[in-house]
């Protein structure tokens, strides 16, 4: 039997302990779709969680916000994207899949100067490059939706493909009514959708996913220094997420690659196990959006900076954050196989902060009443004490017990023994606290219990 791929084992690990499933799975699926489970939500809300902390609590110069996602269309034909938002695809003739012609080209599969359809089961002569380019047809990616009743009176819309859209229209609700000084940001959380043409890896290239974006507003005098400053932000963000740095390469986006409103873009790019690409993006996005948003609608969208009695449209950096990317980044880096008491294993590796489940707890055997009572009281004392997500498990032996949460990441497990109830008087009291990297256990005081984790969760 072929030996399966990290990224197959992976992907396998997701669907069977409840992190990520194929979305609508029971009728066959609908491709670039994918449903979280228990442990796939409590991830992503856990990194969700600590950009927020991080970006928008931990900082005084940049607001929160919740835009709806579906907008006036008129905001997409100022920003470009109902005309631009577009990629060059290109339809196989025999198995009919359309791919996008720049991965065609990329993907260097070529058989006597002819590219061939990607498709592993199909691999037909799509043509040359030039052929290609003649054939490629732009494909807006935009969802097209509309809102209201009524054939005639419905308009059409459509859903957002970033959240920045909603940011740049709230720009000037925010300035009234919060009266922030340059610089200051917006952040929003949210969904995006882009009708990929080939969604791909996983949870890679999705049709739906979700964004962690800041629209940084700035004086344009100051747009390569405050570059710089970002730069350094999503640095400390990748490193405080526990990615290894080694993993993760900044790509200056060539000019003839530029989004339409950027004038300049570094990608944060990662070694996924199927190969290097973008895991974020930062651009300077000009004032383009702010003065294309000002022409088409009307309103004045300058900032009066009373300091020096300057008037002027503010421009913005931009740093773009990928949920399911990171989500995916994090599974990637964190799988491991290893050997433990001549067992193989396989764990996750999460930060603490970023695991499903923080602290298990477990009573040596489920059938003595006294143990499984004890172990309850902690499970609650450790809830109250709010030490991230906290479970009870008296499935199976204990050995198989810590094998599945390793596999979910779970970084430390607690085990009442006899020892716990007073077998051994001197050990009354204490539990065993067992550490998922290195398997290694330490007796620890009831009492101090929740003071360890708290201090190990920092
Ligand atoms: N507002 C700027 C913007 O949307 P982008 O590079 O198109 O820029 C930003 O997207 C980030 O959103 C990416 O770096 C990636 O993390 C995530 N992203 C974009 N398209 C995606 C897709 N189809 N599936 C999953 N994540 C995606």
């Amino acid at each position: 039997m072929q030996e399966m791929t990290k990224m197959e084992k992976i992907v396998g690990l997701c669907k069977r302990r409840g992190f990520v499933y194929q979305g609508s799975e029971i009728y066959g699926g609908l491709a670039g779709t994918w449903d979280y489970g228990p442990l796939g939500v409590a991830l992503k809300n856990n990194i969700k969680k600590l950009w927020w902390e991080r970006f928008v609590l931990g900082r005084e110069d940049v607001y929160g916000l919740d835009a709806a996602i579906i907008m006036n269309p008129a905001a997409w034909v100022a920003s470009g994207h109902a005309q631009g938002f577009a990629d060059p695809a290109v339809q196989c003739k025999k198995c009919g899949a359309y791919w996008r012609t720049d991965h065609v080209i990329a993907s260097q599969l070529v058989e006597e100067g002819n590219y061939l359809c990607p498709l592993g089961s199909c691999r037909t002569a799509l043509g040359t490059e030039e052929e290609l380019n003649k054939q490629s047809k732009s494909f807006n990616m935009m969802f097209t939706t509309s809102v209201g009743a009524g054939e005639e009176s419905a308009i059409k819309t459509y859903l957002r493909p970033e959240t920045a859209g909603g940011i740049f229209v709230n720009y000037k609700n925010v300035l009234d009514s919060m009266h922030p000084k340059l610089p200051f940001g917006i952040a929003q959380i949210g969904k995006a959708f882009r009708n990929e043409i080939a969604p791909r890896d996983f949870l890679f290239r999705a049709r739906e996913f979700e964004q962690m974006e800041i629209e940084y507003f700035i004086n344009p005098k100051t747009w390569e220094t405050t570059f710089e400053e970002w730069r350094e932000e999503m640095h400390g963000w990748i490193k405080a997420i526990g990615l290894p740095v080694s993993m993760v390469h900044e790509l200056e986006v060539p000019k003839e690659d530029l989004a339409h409103y950027s004038r300049r873009t570094i990608d944060f790019e990662f070694d996924y196990p199927f190969g290097r690409s973008e895991l974020y993006g930062m651009a300077y996005r000009t004032d383009f959006d702010l003065a294309s948003h000002a022409q088409a609608s009307g309103v004045d969208l300058t900032y009066f900076d009373e300091a020096t009695g300057e008037r002027f449209l503010p421009h913005v950096i931009e740093p773009s954050l990928g949920v399911d990317r990171t989500a995916l980044a994090l599974l990637c880096a964190s799988y491991t196989e290893d050997s433990m008491n001549e067992d193989s294993r396989v764990f996750l590796k999460l930060s603490p902060r970023l695991a499903p489940v923080t602290v298990a707890v477990f009573p040596l055997l489920r059938n003595k009443t006294e143990l499984v009572a004890r172990a309850r009281e902690i499970y609650a004392l450790l809830r109250q004490a709010q030490v991230g997500a906290v479970v009870f498990d008296d499935n199976g032996n204990v050995g198989k017990r810590y094998r599945r949460q390793d596999e979910i990441g779970t970084p430390w497990c607690v085990t009442v023994d006899f020892d716990t109830l007073g077998e051994k008087p001197e050990a009354r009291d204490t539990v065993t606290l067992r550490d998922r990297d290195t398997g290694k256990q330490e007796r620890v005081n009831i009492n101090e219990l929740t003071d360890i984790l708290e201090s190990k969760l920092v």
